[in-house]
């Protein structure tokens, strides 16, 4: 090394649905390190999913070890770490133990259902549209905590009293690093914080009437910080390392991806899939069923917002196809099975697991598998999985045309599915417009790190960085519109099958 003892890197933990990771970055925006770990969700009963805070917290201080090693770093050649995290998935915890007081309930966890069909038909679903940006569903953080506050014996007395702390990842993952118990830092950003349903998406504050109208004691909120910023300092995990921001993982995206500019966009393929197009000082009031929420804030300059359409199953489908049908034995083997076949044999899926999420938001729907004859291989399956997240990329992304007025001239995508060239290949011809992923597709850790680096000035711009993102592969549609428009009718039928099914 030139400068022994120079601060010549950026880390980034990337706490996502089914892993945590931590990423180190070198000044070029090149990944040289990453370590990863898996935790142990539990589906205990149709329709809920949790996870366990100490597990989460206790992986991620095994990664950060593991990637400095593989780095060939101390944690005093660190400038900064960021972090980036699964959002709306809800952490209550004590704060004088450090201990979780129930599992995290998580962003795919339908529970509250049931209480946000309510909340939608009293007085104030208005209120949470015009305020926070989101029409009520039971994706969002603020129905969790409330179910928790109702649930875990003596909890709300114990959240007036400030003896607990709300968070989503990133929170109790700060909170942990700085001291937990010993002085831990409690505080959220911006864009997990535009996911609760409680901040004002304007002031960027905590709106006193919609913790009222959930009956939410402010003891247990964190507080609302910029994106790049240095929050603390990390006690333990890398000792003497500043924090310098957070994100939630699909902002973090789109900020990896250099979207600053209002008319960008992105998608990311992980667990479920999101799409965001950064609308600059812009809140778009969406007619189609996308959402608006906050891009990045950079210290002390005016918010940027986005217009998001978010799938929940994409990556989740392949998983299940591997984990719960024991179709195939890792993911990737799925491209190999699908490309047996020439098409989907008639045969398609609507992976409605936890409802239809954009553009349509059909909590009661449920998955399909329909057009099964006994032509139907394992081969047509595994095209029909694939498919799935094609044509709920196309929904999505119809629906931004609609709101915007605006046509979409090309694709940036990044996340774990790019590496399968036939779905990104589909999503193209499906789109009509051709699909770009960068050299480093892990947009998510880049923009955490990126906002950590700004923070410590380890990157001077936003500008700079653009000079980071260069492309690795480029897909062109071939389809023709003929084909695309017959099997686009085969989707939408599946789709209408799919609605309804709760009753
Ligand atoms: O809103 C949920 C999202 O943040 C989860 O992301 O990458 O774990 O699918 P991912």
């Amino acid at each position: 090394r030139l400068h022994p003892g120079a601060r010549t890197h950026v880390a980034a933990i990337d706490q996502g649905t089914t892993s945590t990771r931590c990423m180190i970055f070198d000044r070029r925006g090149r990944m040289i390190a990453v370590a990863q770990h898996e935790h142990h969700p539990s589906f205990p009963r149709p329709g809920w999913a949790e996870q366990d805070a100490a597990e989460i917290w206790l992986n991620t201080l095994r990664v950060l070890p593991e990637a400095l090693a593989q780095a060939g770093l101390q944690p005093f050649e660190l400038a900064a770490v960021g972090i980036a995290n699964q959002r709306e998935t809800t952490i209550v915890w004590d704060r004088a133990t450090g201990r979780p007081v129930a599992p995290a309930i998580t962003w795919q966890d339908t529970r509250t259902s049931a209480m946000v069909e309510e909340l939608n038909r009293g007085p104030s679903a208005a209120l949470f549209r015009e305020v926070c940006g989101l029409a009520p569903a039971g994706y969002f953080a603020a129905p969790r905590l409330r179910w928790l506050l109702d649930h875990v014996p003596d909890l709300q007395r114990r959240a007036r009293l400030g003896e607990v702390a709300f968070g989503t990842v990133e929170s109790w993952l700060i909170w942990n690093l700085t001291g937990g118990p010993d002085g831990g830092v409690h505080v959220t950003d911006v864009t997990n914080a535009s996911r609760t349903m409680l901040m004002d998406i304007r002031t960027l504050q905590w709106d006193q009437r919609l913790l009222d109208a959930l009956d939410i004691p402010r003891e247990v909120l964190p507080e609302i910080r910029p994106n790049a910023q240095v929050y603390g300092t990390c006690a333990v995990g890398l000792p003497g390392v500043p924090i310098g921001g957070a994100f939630g993982d699909q902002q973090a995206a789109l900020f990896g991806q250099t979207c600053f500019a209002a008319g960008e966009a992105k998608c990311t393929y992980g667990t479920g899939a999101f799409l965001l197009m950064n609308t600059g000082d812009r809140i778009t009031t969406s007619e189609h069923g996308l959402i608006s929420t906050v891009a990045y804030a950079l210290d002390d300059q005016p918010p940027r917002y986005a217009s998001e359409g978010s799938i929940a199953v994409a990556g989740a489908l392949v998983q299940w196809f591997r984990d719960s049908l024991e179709m195939i034995h890792s993911a990737p083997e799925i491209e190999t099975l699908a490309r047996r076949v020439e098409d989907n044999g008639g045969c398609y899926i609507v992976p409605a697991f936890a409802g239809l999420f954009a553009p349509r938001w059909q909590p009661d729907a449920r998955g399909v598998v329909v057009g099964l004859t006994s032509f139907v291989t394992r081969s047509h399956l595994a095209r029909a999985v694939l498919e799935a997240t094609a044509w709920q990329t196309a929904e999505v992304v119809e629906a931004m045309v609609a709101d915007t007025g605006l046509p979409f001239t090309g694709l940036k995508v990044d996340g774990g599915m790019t590496a399968n060239h036939l779905l990104m290949q589909y999503v193209a011809d499906v789109l009509a417009i051709p699909v770009e992923r960068p050299l480093v597709a892990e947009s998510v850790s880049l923009g955490a790190a990126y906002a950590a680096g700004l923070a410590v000035g380890f990157w001077p711009d936003l500008e700079g960085l653009r000079d980071n993102w260069h492309r690795a592969a480029r897909w062109e549609p071939t389809m023709s519109e003929a084909l695309r428009r017959r099997e686009r009718s085969g989707w939408d039928r599946a789709v209408e099958r799919t609605l309804g099914w709760v009753v």
